[in-house]
């Protein structure tokens, strides 16, 4: 297991895994192989653009955070070899297109691309790699601070009830979606650190089962309480008053609110406003994407129907994936789907929590303009 990477020392994760590690002075990266999760813990090397790509297309990488941080690390790694304008542009646009949903891949990309386009060639995969590293702390530390302001609704409820908190969430934002910490588990980690009772319920997340495969297995490795559901039970769930709110991640949330998250995220968060519970999104900044007016623009991702033919998991031995459905049936593969502003009851940014809607984001990122 790579070993943590160093940064501010208040918003270190002290968790003892990390999903990506650039050893001191490495020119690669070194991450956590998702797909062999909960059942192994396989170590990845990175150290080329076209593995970077890979990692990220093949989802042994996945979350929108780590996303755009495996992808500023791809542009680093393809400027070592070429720091020309073409191999540049070249791979930008090749990692770029790996997946379409998550916004924080382009937000990186571009941002390292505009840290190196003045340089000359042979500055840019230093500057490349310097950008790509300030990605990967600042992550750990927005997560911390999402995790700061989300505590205290957490703690506002503990107040409340003699009882452990009941947080909903769904897919995989934790701290393997990210650099450390995680975006919706920031929140219950920290109130877990801090002694407050929570209990954590986690949907399976058809079909690639982040909740089942990767939820569960952090909240194991920190030792939250956790009970895991099939995802259509959620309705249930949020009807019997099991659940006092729900935190989600989020892929890419639009200037008016609308928060593009896994699918099956919209479906909870109907039946949390049905039940009069909130639910929130935990939304870093790279997350926003500023200039899209809506939800309905967002490029949503069609994954190969395999995922839903089958299942992935262990026969105790190895892992294996097995078909559900007989053969030749047609199957449908959305991997995201946007839940309306009017459903969220608000955004757990690293600034404090935002109203869903044009105003409440403006005034918390007025220099975004949005
Ligand atoms: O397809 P995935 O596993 O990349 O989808 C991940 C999610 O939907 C997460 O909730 C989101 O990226 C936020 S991760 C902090």
């Amino acid at each position: 297991m790579p070993a943590p990477a160093s940064n501010s020392a208040n918003s270190l994760d002290p968790a003892r895994y990390r999903a990506l590690v650039r050893p001191e002075g490495a020119r690669y990266i070194e991450t956590i192989d998702q797909r062999a999760l909960p059942h192994r813990v396989v170590t990845t090397r990175i150290a080329d653009a076209e593995t970077a790509a890979r990692a990220i297309r093949e989802m042994w990488v996945r979350g929108a955070p780590l996303i755009g941080a495996v992808g500023a690390y791809g542009l680093a790694l393809a400027l070592v070899r070429d720091a020309s304008e073409k191999a540049l542009a070249d791979a930008h646009a090749r990692l770029d297109a790996t997946r379409p949903t998550a916004v924080n891949l382009r937000w990186a990309l571009d941002r390292v691309r505009n840290a190196v386009a003045s340089l000359p060639e042979r500055e840019r995969a230093d500057a490349a790699w310097r950008e790509a590293d300030a990605i990967a702390a600042e992550d750990v530390a927005i997560n911390h601070a999402i995790g700061v302001h989300g505590l205290e609704l957490l703690r506002d409820i503990a107040r409340r009830k003699n009882a452990p908190v009941e947080v909903m969430t769904h897919c995989n934002a934790g701290a393997l979606a990210t650099c450390g910490w995680g975006t919706a588990t920031a929140p219950v980690f920290l109130a877990h650190d801090a002694g407050i009772p929570v209990h954590v319920w986690v949907s399976e997340t058809r079909p690639r089962l982040q909740g089942a495969h990767l939820t569960a297995w952090e909240l194991a490795a920190r030792g939250v309480p956790h009970t895991m559901f099939v995802d259509s039970a959620a309705g249930l769930l949020l009807r019997r008053g099991d659940v006092d709110l729900v935190i989600v991640g989020a892929d890419r949330v639009a200037a008016n609110g609308d928060v593009c998250n896994k699918i099956g995220t919209y479906d909870k968060a109907l039946a949390a406003a049905d039940n009069q519970v909130p639910f929130y999104a935990a939304v870093p900044s790279p997350t926003f994407d500023f200039a899209l007016p809506s939800g309905d623009a967002i490029p949503i991702e069609m994954r190969d129907t395999e995922e839903v033919l089958s299942v992935e998991g262990s026969d105790g031995q190895e892992a294996r994936s097995v078909r559900v459905a007989p053969a030749g049936t047609r199957a449908v593969n959305y991997a995201f789907d946007i839940t309306p502003a009017r459903l969220v009851a608000g955004l757990i940014t690293e600034r404090g929590i935002a109203p869903a809607s044009p105003s409440g984001i403006r005034a918390m990122f007025p220099e975004r303009g949005a």
